[in-house]
């Protein structure tokens, strides 16, 4: 089990790496050593972290830390797990929400123990990440001690442990990546179409369009479904989808496979908070397959 003295140790110092070693500073866990593939971002965590030392080989950053994060990038996880020489009763813990336990098989032939411990959190800058981490899911795998460890770290850290099974973690990280990457790419469709259209920036249109998704978002995670379902399709507003429909397929036609699509799935959440009358929603419905098959309105 964790405590304040456990060594822990960070191999990949990358975002997600450098953000759990402040992360776990401010709670008063110990990151006593850190390898990267270059030795410039070992260091560039070390400098974060006091009493953190960069070491050039991967091995000996393994060799002085009982817990170590394994926070490369998903592909480079077995390599590593298969290369270095572990100690019996380390724990090594991969970050990847896609990979289960199993890329961690090599660590078991010599008494360590895998873990999987993913924060439900996008980590583009470390500060903003260390701030959005408390509140946040972590989706965990492991047995006995290194779940109730993974449970404990991220009780700490402020965040909602979650535990997953292995045939859980595809599905999971596919529907995170929806909530988080794949919004991303709408929101920058929906930036480039104002961009093109209405003469506004890029940037400038994704800072109009934050209070609505940060509000939308709010009212989701208060209110729950159906509750917080807002928007013409709710509302039965089938004048005004069809507009829609109409500019979309002429202005931002790239948007409009997305929309339909969307619109769709959210009909049967409409449906359930009885705002519009059946019909309407029956002829939304219509109207949108026959808009995702090329037949405007
Ligand atoms: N980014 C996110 O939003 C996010 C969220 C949750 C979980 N994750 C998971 O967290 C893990 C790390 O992601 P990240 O975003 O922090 O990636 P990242 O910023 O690209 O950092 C990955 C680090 O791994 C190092 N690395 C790559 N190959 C290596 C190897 N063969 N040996 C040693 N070090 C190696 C790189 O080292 P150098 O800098 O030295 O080249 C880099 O610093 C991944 O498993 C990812 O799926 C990411």
């Amino acid at each position: 089990m964790i405590n304040y003295q456990t060594p822990i140790g960070i191999i990949g110092a990358g975002s997600v790496g450098k953000t759990l070693a402040l992360a776990m500073l401010n709670k008063g866990y110990i990151t006593n050593s850190t390898a990267s593939r270059t030795f410039e971002s070992a260091k560039s965590l070390a400098r974060l972290v006091p009493g953190c030392v960069a070491y050039p080989e991967l091995q000996s950053a393994a060799d002085n830390a009982e817990i170590i994060f394994v926070t490369t990038s998903d592909d480079a996880i077995g390599q590593i797990a298969s290369k270095i020489r572990w100690r019996k009763g380390q724990t090594v813990i991969h970050c990847s929400g896609a990979a289960s336990l199993d890329v961690l098989e090599p660590v078991r032939q010599y008494g360590a123990v895998p873990g999987a411990f993913h924060p439900c959190q996008t980590f583009s800058s470390v500060s903003e990440a260390v701030e959005s981490l408390p509140g946040s899911t972590f989706a965990i795998e492991g047995d006995g001690d290194t779940r109730a460890t993974l449970e404990h770290l991220a009780t700490a850290l402020g965040g909602n442990p979650i535990f997953l099974r292995p045939e859980h973690k595809p599905l999971y990280h596919g529907t995170v990546v929806m909530a988080g990457g794949i919004l991303n790419t709408l929101l920058g469709a929906i930036a480039d179409s104002w961009e093109r259209e209405f003469k506004i920036p890029r940037n400038d249109a994704l800072k109009a369009l934050t209070p609505i998704t940060k509000g939308t978002a709010i009212s989701l995670s208060s209110k729950g479904l159906p509750t917080a379902a807002a928007g013409p399709h709710v509302r039965g507003d089938v004048g005004t989808i069809k507009k829609h429909i109409q500019s979309i397929s002429l202005q931002a036609p790239e948007l409009l496979p997305a929309y339909c699509s969307m619109l769709l799935a959210g009909l049967g959440i409409a449906a359930e908070k009885e705002v519009a009358p059946e019909e309407k929603i029956t002829e939304i419905r219509e109207m949108l397959i026959e808009a995702s098959d090329g037949r405007l309105p």
